[in-house]
Order: C-alpha cells, then structure tokens, then sequence
C-alpha cells in the first residue's frame, strides 16, 4: 500500500482510516472525496513540530489554500498551529468563515485588485505577499485611507529551476510572480517599499516550485536571498527579519516516488541558514514555508463507480468512471501520474491493463492511462489515491457536472465536509 492509513479488510473492500470505502461511498455516493483529516493533522504536526525545533524563533508553516479550500479545514489547521497562505478574497472568506484568525493570513496574489485590497485591510489580514510595484502604491494608498500601517512582505523571483514541470515552476526569472533579482528590479521594489508610510516591511518571499524532493534547491533559495539581504542592508541598512520560502515539498503519487522526509529536509534547511548567517554576520530571519500538498495530498482518495468496459480492438481498454477531468483535470493538464486501487476487488489478480476515462465530452478526459487492475464491470469502485490536493480546489461544473461531496473521516468516523451539488446550486447563478 502507497500509505500506512490505507489497508483491505476482510471483505477485500480498501479501507481509509480503518474505515470501508465501499460503505462511504454507498453512504455519501461517488464520486466522493475523501479527507483522512488524522493524517492531515499529523502533516501539519510535521512541519510544525520541525519548524520549531529546527528553526529560528517565530518560523512556521502556513498552508497554501490553493491546495484545497473549505470551510472545515481551517479550525483542524489553526488547532493545529498553522498559519495559512490565501490568494484571492473567496479564499480569505473561506478561512474566515471557517474561524481562522485574520491575522494568521498571508494574503498572496499577482493581481490583486482595489476591492480585494479593501477587502483584506478590512477584515484584518495578517500579512500581505506584494507581487509588484503597482500593488505596493495601492496598498500604501488603502492602507492610509485606514489609517492603518499594514505588514508585507515582498515577493522576489531568485530564478532557480528546481527540475519540475514548467507549468509548476514559479521560482525562474522569466514568470509573472514577484519580482527578479538578478536584473536589480527587486532591490529597487524593495528601495520603493521603503519609502511607503503605511507598509511594514517584514522581508521577502519567494515561491521555487512545486513537487521538490530535497532541501537543496530552498538551500539554493536562501542562499541567493541572504545576498540579496545582504546588499540591501549594506545599501539601505534594512535588514530583513522574514523569509518566506514558499511551498514545494513533493509527495508520492506512486510507489516508485521517493519519500520525502520533511523533519530532515528542515534540518538540513535550517543548518545551511545558520550557516550562511554567520558567514555574513547576518541576523537570522524567521523562516515562513507555505506547504499545500504535502499537508493534504496524501490524506485525499476519489472513489468512483465504474460505468463499464469499452475495448477498441487492436488498441486498447477503456473503463469509464462516474467523474473526471471536473473532479480531477490534473491528468488532462499535466498527466500527472495516479495510483488507482479497484476498492471493492482488493484481493483479486489486477491483469486487465486500461486508462481510466471520465465522462466529459472531451477527448482528453482521462484520470490515468496503461493502469493494471481487474476486470471491473457496472458499480464496481475504484479509488484514485493522492487527490487530496488540487483536485476539489480544481475543480469544474464542465457539462453540468455537479460537484462531488467531500467526507472527512477522523478516529474511525466520517463527516459530511462538503456536501453534494444539486442541479439547483448548478442554476443558482442563473438569472
Ligand atoms: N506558495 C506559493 C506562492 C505557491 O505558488 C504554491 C503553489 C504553494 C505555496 C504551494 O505549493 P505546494 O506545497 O502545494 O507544492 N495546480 C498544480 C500546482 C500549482 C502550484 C502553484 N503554487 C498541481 O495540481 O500540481
């Protein structure tokens, strides 16, 4: 099994959290997301836990909503000591509604309007990720309309290619978040900052990229940040308290994915920074990092009723399941690969190979290709493991599709999270 909070009973069903996916799903239908919320919790504990113990005083995660968003993820994250990373005002709204303090909120975004700077200002967001220098005037602006003097942090662009798909890489030069260092645009996006009465200037963040597997490429990072750092306290005499090192950390989709082991990584995060400090004679800044997959991938399965067979002789099987590409478009954007389990024949030989294909009108609606698992006919369920991620936050109504429930299972019990769209909510917009 790809991880230890799955296993087969003795009806050879899969189970999650020790509980049969065959009974959630006749429970609360499929497709259904799953949430194994006691492995949510131990992932944020990981990080928490390491953070600060390795860490200087005052580090800590904040999980990036984009991962996934929903009202009742948010009291599970601030129980757990997490701050969190929100991107747009709905995600701000979420995280509200949910309870989370505003002032655990990092407010990111490359294209943050009027209404959304009004929006977080006034309902307290702790801390704004400024992409740009038109941003930085129209928060100062808001800011003193407020009377308020607003932390920020400045987003740079290190320009380092940590080896991941294009599409997921934000850490390069040429990209549309933050600002670059090395063409000198970010020391003078600092200088400008500096100069604004209303801003607080905390440090800087930057964002490398996404699936890493190791601490050296954020090495990289905070290497290229403290000289950055370095310049602009020798130039300005700001020293730079923060640094956010945005998300990234990877997590296995199957069983040839390495494991990564996160407390190690921190260490060995944490003793490069030591290090470069003192080299520099540099004080060391508290570390954010802003983990969205590694906290909730893993913790996150799809079932899925089988429709049927379809073999194109001479080419190949297809079985079609009830959802797809509006539940999950990350195989028809980036063929991310999946672990498909067939959750109600755990037991029987997997010998008949196939791709998996959605029910969209679209060719490329396909949850995973050349997969191995039993012959599976009608309402037979299978189980893609590892959406917990940019699955429901991705989501779609493409043909009208209503979007699936989300269960939470905690300590052996399931609770409806999210519940099922109905054709009313698919017309609610509709005037
Ligand atoms: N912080 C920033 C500024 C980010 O841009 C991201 C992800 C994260 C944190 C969280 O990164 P994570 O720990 O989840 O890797 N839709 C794509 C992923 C896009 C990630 C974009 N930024 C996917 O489905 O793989």
């Amino acid at each position: 099994m790809l991880y230890d909070n799955l296993g087969i009973n003795d009806q050879g069903h899969l189970t999650v959290g020790g509980l049969d996916t065959v009974r959630l799903a006749e429970k609360f239908g499929a497709p259904l997301y799953v949430l194994d919320e006691d492995r949510v919790r131990e992932n944020c504990r990981t990080y928490v836990q390491a953070m600060a113990q390795y860490l200087p005083e005052h580090s800590m995660p904040l999980f990036a909503g984009k991962a996934l968003c929903f009202k009742g993820l948010y009291p599970v994250l601030e129980e757990e000591g997490m701050g969190a990373d929100v991107v747009s005002p709905g995600e701000i709204y979420t995280a509200l509604a949910g309870g989370f303090p505003a002032d655990k909120l990092y407010f990111h975004g490359n294209n943050k309007t009027d209404e959304d700077i009004a929006y977080a200002l006034d309902n307290g967001v702790g801390c704004f990720i400024v992409d740009n220098h038109q941003e930085l005037e129209a928060l100062d602006r808001a800011a003193a309309q407020r009377g308020k003097r607003q932390r920020v942090l400045l987003r740079v662009t290190p320009g380092i290619d940590p080896h991941t798909l294009q599409a997921i890489n934000t850490g390069r030069i040429d990209c549309q978040f933050g600002v670059p260092i090395e063409t000198g645009q970010a020391a003078r996006f600092v200088a400008a900052a500096l100069t604004m009465e209303h801003l607080e200037v905390e440090g800087f963040h930057s964002h490398i990229g996404s699936q890493i597997f190791e601490a050296e490429p954020f090495c990289d990072a905070v290497d290229i940040l403290l000289d950055f750092a370095q310049g602009l306290r020798q130039d300005l005499g700001f020293v730079a308290r923060t640094f956010n090192l945005g998300g990234g950390f990877g997590v296995r989709y199957r069983d040839s994915d390495p494991v990564v082991d996160i407390p190690a990584n921190i260490q060995a995060l944490a003793d490069h920074l030591t290090q470069g400090c003192l080299a520099k004679g540099y004080p060391l800044p508290r570390i954010l990092l802003e983990p969205g997959r590694s906290i909730v991938a893993d913790a996150g399965l799809t079932l899925y009723r089988v429709g049927g067979e379809k073999t194109i002789e001479g080419y190949r099987s297809y079985l079609t399941v009830n959802g797809g590409m509006t539940d999950n478009p990350r195989y028809a954007l980036y063929q991310s690969p999946y672990t498909v389990l067939p959750a109600n024949r755990m037991q029987e030989p997997r010998d008949f190979v196939c791709t998996i294909a959605g029910r969209c009108c679209e060719s490329g609606d396909l949850i995973q290709e050349n997969i191995s698992l039993p012959h599976l006919g009608r309402d037979d369920l299978i189980a893609v493991l590892t959406t917990g991620a940019y699955n429901f936050t991705m989501a779609s109504n493409y043909n009208r599709l209503c979007r699936p429930a989300l269960v939470m299972v905690r300590q052996g019990k399931a609770r409806l999270a999210v519940r099922r769209q109905t054709f009313a909510d698919l017309v609610a917009c509709d005037l």
